[in-house]
């Protein structure tokens, strides 16, 4: 604490109080020249089919809508998506102008080439997560009424959500837990969503109350959690479900650490400057046999539900298309063989803005189209996403082919090649192997432990 007092400076050395006026014009009309310009590129850009999201309701968030349930832009009729061809144009020529003009190069999909923002400081600060992290883990015994949501599996977790037991095992079989709470960094809530869901004596309606209980117990019974309103406090949840699990315990949500799958930068319950994002990961042993060698015929992919506007556009447009494969619900062929013979693959937010498909495109060596405006992605803060993926607007779905065709051989290379890198940060093992989704949550947590630590 003595240490970071002398960071604080005075203001007024850094700003002496004697400035010639003319100073101030030069930032003052570039700062007016650039609201100006975003508000050009605003009204050009306005209107578009990513507006208007849709209310998702939460109760149904895993379940298949029928198409013609789904909630199309207000602007298209028949319930039909349409791109605007006006708009598109316009906002292309915008986005362009003020591209020239600020030395970005405007649909450079992948001007990054490194894996890592900085490999060498991630490395480092690693080794001391790895060297020093501990957690506390509230404890439960193993004849608990309420084992299967508390205590971790004996079976390799599985499906779709298999992030959240994944975790837990890993942790419970990893140096990171301390018996000794004087010495933790970081509390663990253990219980989990998913088994929560499908206990009949909890519910879907039960997670909240559940959860209050859970909080009121540990806080009559243990010291820590008052001592910085649960702020050194964390759960993990990968299911969508998750996001009413605080619904009635909402002061100890703004304090948690919630380590989730479901990091939507505009949703009520997430925040990203205390929260993480973990990946949503379908578990999958050993790698493919061909992961390199396979030859990549299509151009791009993607199948699944239609159960969001984003999809529901994304086929609208491409259904028919000889290079892009757009498919309705399930495959009749092996998922595989579209993940191993596609040069991209799509992942395109459905209810929530995580799936499972970005660690299946890198699990197969594929490069993955990201389409979820709202995502914040995982491990955003060591990886560099653009150096492996394409990330693309809702509202370029219609120039999607354009860009993938502007993505030169020897820039797929580079992509595809920080695929093969960065695939092992999106696997799960139990016990947990360094740098493996676990770790690098480990590392998500340990960014944001406190510097003080406080003890009873
Ligand atoms: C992390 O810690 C584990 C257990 O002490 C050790 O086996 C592993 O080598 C460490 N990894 C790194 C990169 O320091
Ligand atoms: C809270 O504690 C009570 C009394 O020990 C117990 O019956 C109940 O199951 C606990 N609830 C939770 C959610 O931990
Ligand atoms: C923590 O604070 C709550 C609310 O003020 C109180 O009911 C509880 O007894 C306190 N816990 C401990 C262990 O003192
Ligand atoms: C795709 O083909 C079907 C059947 O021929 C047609 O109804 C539909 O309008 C076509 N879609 C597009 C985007 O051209």
């Amino acid at each position: 604490m003595g240490k970071s007092s002398s960071l604080v400076y005075k203001v007024s050395e850094q700003f002496p109080a004697k400035f010639n006026k003319s100073f101030y014009i030069l930032p003052i009309s570039l700062a007016l020249t650039t609201l100006l310009f975003i508000f050009i590129y605003d009204i050009t850009t306005a209107g578009n089919v990513t507006r208007n999201l849709p209310q998702t309701n939460p109760y149904l968030l895993d379940r298949s809508l029928p198409t013609d349930n789904i909630p199309f832009d207000q602007n298209s009729e028949n319930g039909d998506l349409v791109a605007d061809p006006s708009r598109l144009a316009a906002s292309e020529r915008a986005s362009q102008w003020l591209g020239n003009l600020f030395g970005i190069s405007n649909g450079d999909y992948t001007n990054n080439k490194e894996a890592y923002h900085d490999e060498d400081i991630f490395l480092e600060d690693y080794k001391q997560m790895n060297k020093s992290l501990k957690i506390y883990v509230y404890p439960h015994p193993q004849d608990d009424p309420f084992k299967n949501v508390l205590l971790p599996t004996d079976y390799d977790p599985r499906g779709n959500f298999a992030s959240e037991l994944y975790f837990k095992k890993a942790l419970m079989k990893s140096h990171f837990v301390s018996e000794d709470p004087d010495e933790a960094d970081l509390f663990y809530m253990p219980f989990s969503i998913s088994p929560m869901r499908t206990d009949h004596r909890i519910d879907v309606h039960g997670i909240p109350d559940f959860v209050k209980n859970y909080i009121t117990n540990i806080t009559q019974k243990y010291p820590y959690w008052n001592r910085t309103g649960g702020a050194d406090h964390f759960y993990v949840a990968c299911h969508s479900i998750g996001k009413i699990a605080f619904n009635k315990a909402v002061v100890a949500k703004l304090n948690v650490i919630q380590l989730v799958c479901t990091s939507n930068l505009f949703s009520q319950s997430y925040f990203a400057h205390k929260d993480a994002s973990m990946p949503q990961v379908w578990p999958r042993q050993d790698d493919p046999p061909n992961l390199l060698t396979s030859d990549r015929k299509q151009l791009a992919f993607f199948a699944g539900a239609m159960n969001a506007r984003t999809r529901a556009y994304l086929l609208n447009v491409w259904e028919n298309d000889t290079e892009i494969f757009v498919h309705h619900g399930r495959l009749p062929t092996p998922y595989s063989e579209q993940l191993l013979g596609s040069k991209f693959c799509i992942h395109a937010k459905g209810y929530e803005v995580n799936t499972a498909r970005i660690g299946d495109a890198l699990y197969y060596g594929c490069v993955p189209i990201i389409l979820a405006n709202q995502y914040d992605l995982p491990f955003t803060d060591i990886l560099n996403w653009k150096s492996f993926s394409v990330i693309v607007h809702e509202r370029d779905i219609p120039i999607l082919k354009r860009i993938l065709q502007g993505i030169s051989s020897e820039e797929y290379a580079m992509l595809q090649s920080n695929v093969i890198k960065v695939r092992k940060h999106f696997q799960w093992h139990s016990p947990p192997i360094d740098f493996d989704a676990f770790y690098m949550s480990m590392y998500e947590l340990w960014k944001r432990r406190s510097v003080v630590k406080v003890r009873s």
